[in-house]
């Protein structure tokens, strides 16, 4: 098991101006509130400082006058109740030339004060994204992001059929291995995804003539490759991904079509044979809510259990749309919960929530993904909160969208800050 990183770093706007000062709340259970930054105040000058004030519950925490570009780096702490607390960073003075503060590597660090009663432990949610390693992701002001506001990852495509085993026993590890390696070299865990889909699969399989038997050893070999591959690097699966359909019934996938409906069973039972410490989850989208698909992937879940099917947990893919009506957190809540009474642990697995790409819907956004991130926190079932994409350049909705959690820019969105306040909150 990977140790938890460092407390959450809440990466800030790059720039807080004397117009826009940083509101952040938090809430949680540590006894004291630390912060670190460094500052520097471009333009401005010993004439004309810009004064900065960092306030806890309107209660001041830090003064500081910023009189030139240099870099300076600040901390402060304060104890704290445990509970909810209203962070204000805000500039006045200095001039227009020098309105602006340039804040970077801001940590609001939530540690406890020597001899405080530790609040008990406290559960850490992983917050990871589908990444691909593209160089923009890896190099540019996008590679610190991931680095230091995300504990985990998902390879969103290297690890897909058609692109690792391009013919029948041929297999093209090198990039899916670079981002398994690059996510575990800073200390990141990885989620392997996804073994058997309906889709992204290579021409040699869909094109095939196969019997039962043959298809079988395809996807045995198939799994045990992967699984073994990377055994002691990926300690969790999405073995099935999407197997229903919208209405519920079994998705006529070439696995299901010509295996049956068996091909989920065996398809755990192979991946737990090549590694059985690894967590095996069944992935799926727009069951969370109540509906066809919600019920029957409840009663799969349960069949599945009941008949000794090393299967761990369920995967909330989390595609959301503000174009359609909001999340009832309450009926998220409850299939949860039905996922939970049949055995299962839960991820959210591939959140993201598509935008008309607005500041305003932004706020929506925010309380979109916050619903998702609350329900994940109120059950300790729920062991990793995954979002789809670095920030709105990755994502596959289009940048448009403006799906994720960081704009185009990199810059937090408010989404950000109300995921990791609820994902902390424990
Ligand atoms: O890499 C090729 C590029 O060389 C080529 O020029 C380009 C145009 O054809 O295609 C590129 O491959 C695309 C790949 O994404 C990488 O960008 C594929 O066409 C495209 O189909 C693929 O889409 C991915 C999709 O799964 C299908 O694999 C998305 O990025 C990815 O976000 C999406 O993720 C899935 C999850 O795996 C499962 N749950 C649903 C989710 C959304 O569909």
């Amino acid at each position: 098991m990977i140790a938890p990183p460092p407390p959450p770093v809440i990466h800030q706007i790059k720039q807080i101006t004397t117009a826009a000062p940083l509101v952040v709340t938090l809430s949680h259970r540590a006894a004291t509130f630390g912060l670190t930054m460094n500052a520097k105040a471009a333009g401005c000058n010993r004439d004309h400082p810009l004064k900065m004030v960092v306030s806890v519950d309107k209660k001041q925490l830090m003064t500081v006058r910023l009189k030139s570009s240099k870099t300076r780096a600040l901390s402060a702490d304060r104890p704290l109740k445990p509970g909810r607390h209203k962070v204000r960073i805000s500039l006045s003075g200095g001039r227009r030339r020098c309105a602006r503060a340039t804040v970077d590597e801001l940590r609001l660090k939530l540690t406890l004060v020597p001899g405080a009663t530790p609040p008990g432990p406290k559960r850490f949610i992983p917050l990871a994204t589908a990444f691909t390693s593209s160089p923009a992701e890896r190099v540019g002001a996008s590679g610190d992001l991931f680095r230091t506001s995300f504990d985990g990852l998902t390879p969103e495509n290297a690890m897909k059929m058609t692109y690792v085993e391009t013919a029948r026993g041929t297999y093209h590890f090198e990039t899916p291995d670079a981002i398994v390696d690059y996510g575990r070299a800073l200390g990141k865990s990885v989620h392997g995804h996804p073994l058997v889909w309906h889709t992204q699969l290579p021409g040699w399989v869909l094109r095939g003539k196969w019997s039962r038997g043959d298809l079988e050893a395809v996807m045995h070999e198939w799994i045990n490759t992967m699984v073994t591959h990377y055994k002691g690097r990926v300690s969790e699966w999405d073995v099935i991904n999407e197997p229903l359909s919208d209405d519920g019934t079994l998705r006529p996938s070439i696995w299901a079509q010509v295996i049956g409906p068996d091909y989920i069973p065996l398809a755990f039972k192979w991946a737990h044979e090549a590694d059985p410490t690894a967590k095996l989850y069944l992935n799926e989208y727009d069951a969370e809510l109540p509906g066809k698909k919600h019920d029957a992937l409840v009663a799969l879940v349960t069949k599945l259990r009941k008949a000794d099917v090393p299967i761990d947990g369920v995967g909330i893919q989390g595609h959301w749309n503000l174009q359609a009506p909001p999340i009832n957190e309450a009926d998220l809540r409850a299939a949860v919960r039905d996922f939970v009474k049949a055995g299962m642990l839960i991820q959210f697995t591939e959140l993201d929530v598509v935008t008309d790409g607005s500041a305003l819907q932004q706020i929506t956004q925010a309380d979109e993904f916050a619903k998702a991130a609350r329900v994940c926190q109120s059950t300790t079932a729920c062991t990793r909160f995954t979002v789809w994409g670095l920030d709105d350049n990755m994502s596959w909705r289009g940048v448009g969208s403006a799906a994720t959690l960081f704009d185009r820019s990199y810059t937090p969105k408010p989404a950000f800050i109300a995921v990791r306040a609820a994902l902390d909150a424990g």
